[in-house]
């Protein structure tokens, strides 16, 4: 059995990498199969990225993180997101960033620390922070974990999409599965990386827990309706109460005619 530090889990990089490796399976072979596959995979890369972008313009909730302009920009900006269009060339200098991460994915050294400091500067730099030196005269960007973990199994949804079709000529059943393989242990370590820079710690999620578990805190249900700060009742509680006040009333005003 292996011991593992968890405070250094928390408060250190590599530690947390070397865990994750370890605990995720990602070994020395995994990065030279990425390596290997990157010839293969990167002529995908620019189908992937336009992808991406189509996708996160679906929703005004993805799209919206698009339209302020660059800091120091100073040509003519839409003034709303339906005036934002994947052609406006601020989003081509921002697909720039995505597949300088998606190439990195596969052509990286992941024997050298500066990947793994890279790969946790991405995370970073979603949550306000500028992780990046480039980004530190740069407006904040914050986007929630809930959009870059779905992006993240979006792009993995899509790379499995695009490979498994792949014949064996082009790409053997055995080393087709050793990079499937790679890329959802490479993506799985990415999303850690963005998630430990959200959730503070678990230290603090026990102790919200308590707060919770002591009444002195609580979290709405889906569809709860928050009648007082720290407590909430479901619908039917609330449409049940709400029946028994009439049904009270009732009953009062006949009782005192
Ligand atoms: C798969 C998950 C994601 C990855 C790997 C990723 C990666 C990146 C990278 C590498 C950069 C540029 C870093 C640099 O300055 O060098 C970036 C910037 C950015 N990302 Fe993400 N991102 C992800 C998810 C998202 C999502 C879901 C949104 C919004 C809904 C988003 C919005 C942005 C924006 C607005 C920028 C700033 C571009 C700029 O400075 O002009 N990202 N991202």
């Amino acid at each position: 059995m292996q011991h593992v530090d968890r405070h250094k889990l928390q408060t250190s990089l590599p530690d947390r990498i070397a865990f994750a490796r370890e605990f995720i399976g990602f070994s020395v072979e995994d990065g030279e199969t990425l390596n290997a596959a990157a010839s293969l995979v990167g002529p995908l890369v620019k189908g992937v990225v336009d992808g991406v972008y189509e996708h996160l313009f679906k929703f005004d909730y993805t799209k919206a993180s698009f339209l302020p302009a660059n800091s120091g920009f100073e040509g003519d900006r839409p003034k709303d997101l339906a005036g934002l269009t994947l052609d406006d060339p601020q989003i081509a200098f921002r697909k720039s960033f995505l597949t300088k991460w998606a190439l990195k994915v596969f052509t990286a050294d992941y024997n050298n620390p500066a990947t793994w400091e890279y790969l946790d500067k991405v995370g970073l730099m979603h949550t306000g922070v500028a992780g990046f030196e480039h980004r530190k005269k740069k407006d904040p960007l914050v986007v929630d974990l809930l959009a870059t973990s779905l992006l993240l199994g979006w792009v993995e949804d899509v790379l499995v999409a695009t490979i498994v079709p792949l014949d064996e000529e082009t790409l053997p059943a055995a080393m087709k599965l050793k990079v499937l393989r790679a890329i959802n242990r490479i993506l799985w370590i990415q999303q850690d990386l963005f998630q430990r820079h959200y959730i503070r710690s678990d230290e603090e999620m026990v102790a919200a827990a308590a707060r919770i578990n002591s009444g002195g805190e609580s979290y709405p249900a889906p569809g709860a309706v928050v009648v007082s700060p720290g407590f909430a009742l479901s619908q039917s509680t609330k449409v049940a109460l709400e029946s028994l006040l009439v049904v009270g009333a009732v009953f009062l005003v006949m009782k005192l005619r």
